[in-house]
């Protein structure tokens, strides 16, 4: 039976409707968590009423995550061996220690400070979440001050970066799997990455698709493929790589 939800999020995306309908005062009211204008209040309106139109709101809850809250960044500190079999990927598609490698979703950096350690010295990171950019700074001050690390929202911070800027892009979810269907996250991420993607994906979180075929979609073919990466795991890891005709 066709999965009605899948199906809607891949192929009947409208990514032009995005930049008609959110600009930076969306984006500044997620990151700042400021009461809702009565403009935006008509937008709120929009959302419920149509599965499609673009919105940022689904950010919120991670944006304002601290700890003692359920969307700590304290649930993310350590390397276990989910992140340790995503970094592995990482350096082998990409033994370059000069390429530039963009992690979306950086949290407090756990990822970006073990890729430190392995000898990369250009890492850009992206997150919404201030406090763990925060945790991150006191934690490893060195690394951080040495990194690019951006507060702000995937859709905003992508839709400003030139094409090709990154050699390798990577995210362990669920990250790129909490952005709604309305922004064509795929197509951004392939559109500012030279040559591989690599993923840990949550395939059946809120917003799922046809990833693979997504990615397919916009010139990265699967080179690798676990899923999901354990039998009891909800993890799936997905190696991307450039197209050589692209
Ligand atoms: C499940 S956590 C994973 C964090 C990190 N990838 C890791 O494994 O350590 C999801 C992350 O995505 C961030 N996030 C979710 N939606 C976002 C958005 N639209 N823009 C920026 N950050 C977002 C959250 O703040 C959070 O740090």
């Amino acid at each position: 039976m066709i999965d009605w939800i899948r199906f809607r999020n891949t192929y009947l995306q409208m990514p032009w409707l995005f930049p008609l309908v959110i600009g930076d005062r969306h984006f500044d009211a997620v990151l700042e968590g400021r009461p809702r204008t009565f403009s935006e209040n008509i937008q709120r309106a929009f959302e419920k009423a149509f599965w499609f139109w673009p919105r940022v709101i689904d950010a919120t809850l991670w944006a304002h995550g601290a700890a003692g809250k359920l969307q700590t960044p304290h649930n993310f500190l350590e390397i276990d061996s989910d992140a340790k079999l995503l970094l592995d990927w990482v350096e082998r598609v990409c033994p370059d220690r000069s390429a530039s490698i963009f992690d979306i979703g950086c949290n407090c950096g756990r990822h970006m400070i073990n890729l430190w350690r392995r000898g990369y010295r250009n890492i850009t990171g992206v997150d919404a979440m201030k406090s763990a950019l925060k945790l991150f700074a006191d934690r490893e001050p060195d690394i951080f001050a040495a990194s690019e690390v951006h507060h702000d929202l995937f859709q905003r911070f992508l839709l400003k970066q030139p094409d090709r800027s990154f050699d390798l892009t990577y995210s362990h979810g669920a990250t790129i799997e909490l952005v709604h269907p309305s922004f064509d996250v795929v197509a951004h991420m392939c559109r500012v990455t030279k040559t591989h993607i690599c993923l840990l994906l949550v395939p059946n979180n809120v917003f799922r698709r046809e990833w693979i075929k997504q990615f397919a979609a916009h010139g990265f073919t699967s080179v690798h493929c676990e899923e999901p990466i354990a039998p009891d795991s909800d993890l799936s890891l997905i190696i991307l790589r450039r197209a050589v005709s692209q």
